[in-house]
């Protein structure tokens, strides 16, 4: 129960990612606010759990939309009192296509939601943690973070985007005993990646998932909760000598 008692706030929490961490950190004890677009989903996640009204509140609302980002900070903080803990990882794959084909629309939606939805959601958590003094950020940037990332041009243009606000968030805060982290994963076995697949080959996604299972040195997709082990691990006082890093759990895709 490393999470007893303390404070986490998932954005893109009914998404695959976001629902596998939002269940360890509350099988942990954590207390939690859930942010994703839809109130039926985060609903229904909720029921799907079984989490008890008393440790998690969900919150509808788009990271793009800075108003909106302050106003989930702020009821965070007005229900639980603080934030220990945020997992900054909403985020929208865009259109797959060559960047000579890639449209000012699709440039917008990942630059808005990939980047300045992880830009606001900083700013307004890392004000809470400074004023409480501590406090620990996980982003979630992508092995496209790390490589070109061919097909998803500005995609990975937006995820080496939150490796770059890690870095300088996380030598701004450091003084205030404030850890700021990214994880990297390579492809994870969720709705983002059948959207990747069929952005590829609407004809054969089966085989465009056999293809980039073959990229990674196990042969296969990551499972949502093994990235949450990471995210946990990061966002934990395990973790209390390391901030301003990029965690790569990919597979062994970009390293070997
Ligand atoms: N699945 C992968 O292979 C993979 C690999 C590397 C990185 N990532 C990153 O992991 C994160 C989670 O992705 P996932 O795989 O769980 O995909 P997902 O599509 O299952 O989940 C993403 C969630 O973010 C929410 N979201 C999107 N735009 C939003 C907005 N403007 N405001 C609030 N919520 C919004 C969606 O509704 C969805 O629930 C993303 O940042 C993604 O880029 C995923």
């Amino acid at each position: 129960m490393q999470y007893e008692g303390k404070v986490v706030l998932v954005t893109g929490a009914a998404g695959g990612i976001g629902r596998a961490a939002t269940k360890a950190f509350y099988e942990q004890g954590a207390k939690l606010v859930l942010v994703d677009l839809s109130k039926e989903a985060l609903d229904m996640m909720s029921d799907e759990l079984g989490l008890d009204s008393d440790r998690s509140v969900v919150i509808a609302a788009d990271v793009s939309q800075e108003a909106a980002v302050e106003g989930f900070v702020q009821a965070t903080v007005a229900t639980f009192g603080r934030i220990d803990v945020f997992f900054n990882n909403a985020g929208v794959e865009g259109k797959t296509g060559l960047l000579v084909d890639t449209s000012e629309e699709t440039v917008d939606k990942l630059l808005s939601v990939n980047i300045k939805g992880c830009f606001f959601g900083l700013k307004h958590v890392l004000r809470q943690m400074t004023a409480q003094a501590g406090g620990a950020v996980v982003n979630t940037s992508s092995m496209a973070g790390l490589i070109g990332f061919h097909s998803l041009g500005v995609y990975t243009a937006s995820k080496h985007a939150v490796i770059g606000l890690t870095r300088a968030a996380a030598s701004e805060v450091a003084p205030h005993g404030i850890r700021v982290n990214a994880v990297c994963p390579g492809p994870v076995d969720t709705r983002m990646m059948r959207g990747i697949e069929s952005g590829f080959s609407e004809a054969d996604p089966v085989g465009v998932k056999g293809q980039f299972e073959n990229l990674t040195g196990l042969k296969r997709y990551a499972q949502p909760e093994e990235i949450a082990d990471l995210v946990l691990f990061l966002g934990s006082d395990k973790a209390s000598y390391i901030t301003g890093s990029m965690y790569t759990i990919d597979g062994g895709m970009t390293g070997m």
